[in-house]
């Protein structure tokens, strides 16, 4: 079997004791990885200025960790810069807060060629390659230049929005473009890849028959939509086991009898908290008689905290926790618990299990793993209420849950209460459909079909079958 290279931008190598970082990627990446043979290369989330920087090796479980630090400039212009203030906010519908540099794309494509030096002295002939993520589109290109004529996979985890947002990323034929130096493109779902094949119908690839291939420059590239999932059976025993663990019966314990609404998000624009706040502090003044009654925690890992959206956000939200307790809050019950802190799976599926509703309601989102988590997580005879946005990929799958447009407040509010009151039977019902799905398409699913399609592909195209879906 063909060893799995694995590339991602940031790669946390896992230390006994320490969480596991926030962030779907990570969590599903690694569960992919799990029961095989791989290497895993990326940016070690350091930044050294140093004159040689080596990448360092960690063997953990069958899998080789090789991670690199980057230099100050790179961080800033490839992370910091066209990454994080053009990528992330226009594939996540926010044109209104891209800011484009031309040193930001310089030094973006300058670490995606730099992460292929590095990758070049470690694959091997037959080894298949799944890189992850906005950071590195160009990658395979940079590959593809140094010789590599491996299978090349890219996975995107954040959604992709319609072609008229698209082409507002300044000069995109350099990143979105270069797409075509993959032999298979992933999407989360299958809005998301449609978005992206209106795009090619409006540039200059050649579109396949079915919509599930394009041509440029003679290379053929195939796309398709692969949900990403989680590991459902372990989580479900994860929450069964942490339910009773100390830290669950102290969570528990604090609340006094109230119910709990959980909300677990870095702190991002695209997640919706501002919003979501918004909303409960609307509930809580329209039902009064579920005053000192339900307790919000709003769990948020600050994250990106130097790029000024997020340090803006971050301000906007602590006015409104704080606004909202004083408003509303009383001696003996504050009505959001709002913390900067990541906490470990166990310790969260602990949490999600005594929840009375997870509201997952980001204004825009790839897919969105903790709404799959909760589900996993919940007691199947009396379990709590997904309120989620329509906006979350997960939404295409977990239609049983209570569905809201995060723009909508009255509208979350009134989905706050019915969770709040929703029979038991309709409570079981909602779960165990949504459990069937996270069972069904669960992350090995993900994994196995993606590897599956990418080594299709490249037979197809070694037998030249690949033509035919042209003519
Ligand atoms: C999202 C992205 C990941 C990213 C993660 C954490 O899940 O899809 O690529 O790693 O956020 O963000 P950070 O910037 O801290 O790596």
């Amino acid at each position: 079997m063909s060893r799995l290279v694995i590339v991602s931008n940031r790669v946390v190598v896992p230390e006994p004791g320490k969480p596991p970082p926030p962030g779907g990627l990570a969590v599903a990446v690694h569960a992919a990885l799990k029961d095989r043979e791989g290497l895993w290369f990326g940016w070690s989330g350091k930044v050294d200025d140093g004159p040689n920087v080596e990448p360092v090796v960690a063997v953990r479980d069958k899998i080789t960790y090789v991670v690199t630090d980057l230099s100050t400039a790179d961080y800033q212009e490839y992370y910091n810069g066209f990454a994080n203030r053009v990528l992330w906010p226009i594939l996540h519908y926010r044109v209104d807060l891209a800011e484009f540099n031309r040193s930001d794309l310089t030094g973006y494509l300058r670490v995606n060629g730099l992460f292929a030096d590095q990758l070049a002295k470690l694959l091997e002939p037959d080894d298949i390659i799944w890189v992850h993520d906005y950071h590195l589109i160009p990658l395979a290109r940079e590959l593809r230049q140094r010789g590599f004529n491996n299978p090349i996979g890219f996975f995107l985890h954040i959604p992709c929005p319609p072609p008229d947002l698209l082409f507002t990323i300044p000069r995109q034929e350099q990143s979105l473009g270069v797409l075509s130096h993959y032999d298979l493109v992933g999407f989360q779902t299958e809005n998301d890849r449609a978005n992206y094949g209106r795009y090619l119908a409006m540039s200059k690839a050649t579109v396949s028959r079915d919509g599930l291939a394009y041509s440029v420059d003679g290379r053929v590239t195939r796309i398709g939509a692969f949900p990403v999932g989680i590991e459902t059976r372990e989580y479900a025993g994860l929450a069964v086991e942490a339910e009773d663990s100390p830290f669950a019966h102290e969570v528990r314990d604090s609340l006094s009898g109230r119910k709990l609404f959980l909300g677990v998000d870095r702190l991002d624009y695209s997640k919706g908290i501002i919003h979501r706040l918004e909303a409960f502090g609307h509930f809580l003044e329209n039902e009064p008689e579920w005053s000192n009654r339900v307790t919000l925690l709003q769990i948020t890992p600050k994250s990106r905290e130097e790029i000024p959206e997020y340090h803006d956000m971050s301000r906007a939200v602590n006015e409104l926790v704080g606004g909202l307790n004083g408003r509303l809050g009383e001696a003996a019950w504050t009505p959001v618990r709002y913390i900067n802190r990541s906490y470990s799976r166990p310790a969260l599926a602990g949490i999600f299990r005594q929840s009375a509703a997870a509201l997952v309601t980001p204004l825009r989102d790839g897919m969105n793993l903790v709404a799959k988590e909760f589900v996993a997580a919940q007691n199947p005879d009396d379990p709590g209420v997904l309120i989620l946005s329509q906006f979350a990929g997960a939404a295409a799958e977990l239609d049983a849950a209570l569905i809201v447009n995060p723009h909508e407040t009255e509208g979350m509010a009134a989905a706050m209460k019915q969770a709040l009151e929703m029979p038991l039977d309709e409570r079981r019902d909602r779960h165990a459909l949504m459990y069937a799905s996270i069972e069904k398409y669960n992350i090995d699913w993900w994994a196995e079909t993606f590897l599956a399609k990418l080594a299709d592909t490249r037979r197809s195209f070694l037998i030249g079958q690949l033509r035919s879906l042209f003519n």
